[in-house]
């Protein structure tokens, strides 16, 4: 785990925003229950919720997305991992503080996982940064999985704007991520399908999400405020990339284009793909 240094770790305002990040998150990536109609789900269609079933999420976070999977699903057990204790703590205290009672979260590495559980679906987002072999480190997961059951892997790629100094702002993260976690921190949404296919994994699905945070957007705010938080926090590792007075600059433009500038526009693109074992 030394390798993968993911500047932002264990810190409480990483633990507070990537929270944040991930209530929106979870309102936007959602699953039609039916191909034409709502109630939606954050689980794909493959998932069958029978009472006892397990759910495993690799890379929890501050485990909002197995919350609101265990209060959807009352019937089923889900359990968190994560290797960092602090966001594990705060994942269960949450849950004991508002329920749902169905869940679970225990510190562990998803890269050596000792777990003696078989699951029904296994669950990683935004795990990628942390993983410099992603089909070896999924690969490892599989015992974990029962026959017949789901894994749903869910990852972005970089924002795609308008902003010149929003662009390269990200240009210099994604620069900083690669060098910190291998280059399987860029790009990976392109080869997830292939992964699972080499993985013989059948009934493979893909469903893509965008999140438009374009000047004017209702809704947009609580995006735009999380998004400049977590760039504001990576702002001290870029410095061996450029002088401190240029960042400076650079970051002053890219608030100024991302909250005044009424002809902003900015998509993020996270796509989900499901398979059975
Ligand atoms: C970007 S966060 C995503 C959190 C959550 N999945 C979400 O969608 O909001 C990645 C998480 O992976 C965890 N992580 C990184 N390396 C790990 C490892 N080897 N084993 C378990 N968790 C790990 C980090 O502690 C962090 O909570």
């Amino acid at each position: 785990m030394d390798e993968n240094q993911y500047p932002l770790l264990d810190t409480m305002p990483e633990l507070v925003r990537l929270d944040e990040q991930d209530q929106e998150v979870n309102s936007f990536t959602r699953y039609p229950a039916q191909l034409t109609d709502f109630p939606t789900s954050l689980m794909p269609p493959t998932f069958h919720p029978y009472p006892g079933a397990i759910v495993l999420d690799f890379g929890c976070g501050p485990g909002g997305w197995c919350r609101a999977v265990a209060a959807e699903y009352p019937q089923i057990q889900v359990i968190g991992v994560d290797s960092s204790q602090q966001y594990i703590e705060y994942a269960a205290n949450q849950a004991i503080a508002h329920g749902p009672t169905n869940v679970s979260f225990v510190v562990g590495d998803f890269l050596n996982p000792l777990l003696a559980y078989k699951a029904d679906l296994i669950h990683a987002r935004f795990a990628s940064w942390f993983i410099s072999n992603y089909e070896a480190t999924v690969k490892n997961w599989l015992p974990l999985l029962n026959t017949g059951g789901t894994l749903l892997l869910t990852e972005g790629e970089a924002q795609h704007t308008n902003s010149a100094s929003f662009n390269r702002v990200l240009g210099l993260m994604l620069k900083t991520m690669v060098k910190a976690s291998g280059p399987d921190s860029g790009g990976i949404t392109l080869r997830l399908r292939s992964i699972l296919h080499r993985l013989q994994f059948h009934n493979i699905g893909e469903v893509a999400h965008v999140i438009n945070f374009s000047a004017g957007i209702p809704g947009r705010e609580k995006f735009v405020e999380n998004f400049a938080h977590g760039v504001g926090a990576v702002k001290p590792h870029l410095l061996p990339l450029l002088a401190e007075n240029e960042i400076d600059i650079l970051f002053e433009q890219m608030l100024k284009d991302l909250y005044e500038n009424s002809q902003f526009m900015g998509l993020w693109y996270l796509l989900s793909v499901f398979g059975v074992k």
